[in-house]
């Protein structure tokens, strides 16, 4: 008999970025971060997880096609989630003996890869998820992020919707660090995200790789984990929790140019925005300031795409701009006249 189970994991973007390991074998971060689900249906991972005491290896197909399961981090998820399993076996002697068995994992990106989006975050915590599933794991979502975290430290994030913080704890094994829910989705509906597609590329530097010499290389990174972001974690779960968006905004673009400012303090420098990116943070401050208002705010992750936050009620203020700048202003209806933008714009571009 085969048993199977399914499940989808959303994208999450940080508004306080994790950058830093002080444990890499177990992924254990440096700071705490914080992130926003991104709720669209349409960003999603997919994965059903399948076992039978027939199976004859661990399998992996990724977006239909087949790939290696070889990777330690995955290979400490699976270690994992046959550990719990094992322990339910043990309380249950009828429950069929399935942490002995192979399993086959079927996993799809729901999003296009020309989305520009990282991808790891969804897959390692669609994947737990689904095997903690089939397993039927009594754990509750935060002690399953633990596992989802040694996957790829973002991951823990996606096992939550709406907005999430990852504690980062304390232990030297990892047993607090582990995401937990700030506030669900529904707390804050009007809240929308808008991902601007600067360039669909593969980064540069790979986000582990790129931390590791951060953390080697950067002093201003110590000055940001030590005195900046404890601080701007509570400030940041308070401001979602009374839904204070321009407080929630400030906190999110400084602390995009505070994680980017270590990548370039970092030595070699990284670099992982371009002048587009930049052009759009020019444009956003711009935006804030015409408003006289924070009425948007842009997060970078570890690539140039820029993530956008508004309140649903803002949207054609900031959009009113933002498609004029980049040519794609037909079909758009704004209460601005041509005129009025292209003063704004001319302004914007001196
Ligand atoms: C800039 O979670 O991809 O997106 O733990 O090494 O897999 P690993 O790194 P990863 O890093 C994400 C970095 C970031 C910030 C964030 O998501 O908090």
């Amino acid at each position: 008999m085969v048993y199977v189970a399914s499940t989808t994991a959303p994208v999450n973007i940080a508004t306080l970025k994790y950058w830093g390991k002080r444990d890499k074998d177990l992924n254990l971060p440096t700071n705490s971060s914080i992130s926003v689900t991104l709720a669209q249906e349409d960003l999603r991972t997919l994965t059903s997880a399948a076992t039978d005491e027939g199976f004859t290896q661990d399998k992996l197909w990724l977006n239909g096609k087949e790939e290696s399961l070889d990777s330690a981090r995955t290979q400490q998820c699976l270690a994992d989630l046959r550990g719990l399993r094992q322990q339910v076996e043990a309380q249950d002697p009828q429950a069929p003996k399935m942490s002995q068995w192979k399993l086959h994992i079927v996993s799809e990106n729901n999003f296009p890869t020309a989305a520009g989006l990282a991808s790891s975050a969804a897959g390692f915590a669609a994947l737990v998820v689904a095997i903690a599933k089939l397993y039927q794991l009594p754990q509750d979502y935060s002690e399953i992020s633990k596992i989802a975290r040694k996957g790829s430290g973002s991951a823990c994030r996606s096992l939550f919707g709406g907005y999430v913080a990852w504690e980062m704890g304390e232990n030297l094994d990892g047993s607090d660090s582990k995401a937990v829910e700030v506030a669900p989705l529904n707390h804050w509906p009007n809240m929308k995200a808008a991902i601007l597609v600067v360039s669909d590329m593969k980064k540069d530097t790979p986000s582990t790789s790129g931390m590791q010499l951060t953390v080697k290389t950067s002093d201003l990174f110590q000055e940001r984990i030590k005195n900046v972001v404890p601080q701007r974690f509570e400030e940041m779960k308070q401001a979602i929790r009374n839904k204070d968006f321009p407080t929630f905004a400030d906190l999110t673009m400084k602390d995009s140019n505070s994680f980017h400012a270590t990548c370039l303090d970092s030595y070699p420098p990284i670099f992982y925005m371009n002048d587009t990116s930049r052009k759009i943070i020019r444009l956003v401050h711009s935006i804030n300031a015409f408003y006289n208002e924070t009425i948007v705010a842009y997060t970078y992750d570890a690539g140039p795409n820029a993530v956008l936050y508004y309140l649903e009620e803002n949207e054609s203020k900031l959009f009113a701009f933002i498609y004029k700048l980049f040519d794609k202003v037909s079909g758009w209806e704004t209460k601005y006249t041509e005129a009025e933008l292209n003063d704004f714009l001319k302004e914007f571009d001196q």
